[in-house]
């Protein structure tokens, strides 16, 4: 049966919440002026009359504490010379990780997380959209490093809905690394920003080692006729999480996003793995 059939029976929050860590509960973590910073970024995202601009710098700013309370980093001594020629102790840090980002929506997170984690934390990026008739995710593209073994294998999409997304990726992931390069991983974690049961029940369905991690566990998914949007939206939600970023399709701001992200990455390195189909 596919997903879009099985949304008649949905979840309810209750059957998985022992599935999910929920970012606003995560007392050991984070104190209480930053819970509140926490909830009150979730509803710029919520709010329609948010702007491109603010909505991006919320998504930057809850992926920050996602990869906190996910990662909690551990840092490392080292010695840098200042532009003064002063030498400095000073700190690094040590979190072996490697990020996958599903564009368009996780670009935003992706550009985050390579901000937030040391110089030259192996990225991959997939290309991936929603069959809006099954809801199944379609892989298009992806460009992906070529070594991440022994590191914590993070997946960023600041929306899950039905899972179809993340399982398109993860699929590719095990494929890769673990099945044709033999590669070991420092376990599986999820980030995302607002999720529904249903897709929380179908992730760990189909990822059973991954930690999931959400700022937000929202109620349910459309069904037929509930609202304008077709089925599959989280509701509350906060919408389209591409298009309340970048505007509609691959717009001038996700196509400068990409370009700054690119300085950080190389992704034209001929040792990454891709494929490429549009
Ligand atoms: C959104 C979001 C997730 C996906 C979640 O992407 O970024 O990738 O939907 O839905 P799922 O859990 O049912 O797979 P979308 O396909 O709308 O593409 P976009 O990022 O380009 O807007
Ligand atoms: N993708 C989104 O961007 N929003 C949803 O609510 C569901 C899928």
């Amino acid at each position: 049966m596919s997903k879009i059939d099985r949304l008649k029976n949905q979840p309810n929050r209750e059957d998985v919440l022992s599935y999910v860590w929920l970012l606003t509960e995560r007392n050991d973590c984070f104190s209480t002026p930053q819970i509140n910073v926490i909830q009150a970024s979730l509803t710029r995202l919520r709010d329609e009359n948010t702007d491109v601009h603010t909505f991006r710098y919320h998504v930057g700013n809850l992926t920050d504490y996602l990869l906190q309370a996910i990662l909690k980093p551990k840092i490392k001594k080292i010695k840098v010379l200042t532009p003064l020629k002063k030498r400095t102790d000073g700190f690094d840090l040590e979190t072996p990780v490697a990020i996958f980002f599903i564009n368009r929506a996780g670009l935003t997170m992706g550009l985050s997380a390579a901000r937030f984690l040391p110089y030259g934390t192996p990225i991959g990026e997939f290309d991936v959209h929603r069959d809006e008739k099954t809801l199944e995710g379609i892989l298009e593209n992806y460009n992906l490093p070529p070594d991440v073994s022994g590191r914590k294998i993070l997946i960023l999409d600041p929306m899950n809905a039905t899972g179809g997304s993340i399982e398109c990726v993860w699929k590719i992931i095990d494929q890769e690394y673990r099945q044709k390069r033999q590669q070991k991983f420092a376990g599986v974690y999820i980030a995302n920003i607002i999720s529904a049961p249903f897709g929380v029940f179908e992730v760990k369905k189909a990822i059973p080692e991954a930690e999931i991690f959400t700022v937000v566990l929202d109620d349910h998914l459309t069904r037929p006729g509930e609202t304008k949007f077709p089925s599959g939206y989280i509701v509350p939600g906060l919408g389209d999480a591409g298009d309340r970023q970048f505007g509609e399709g691959r717009s001038e701001l996700f196509l400068g996003a990409q370009k700054m992200l690119k300085s950080f990455v190389n992704f034209n390195s001929r040792s990454r793995i891709r494929l490429i189909k549009s």
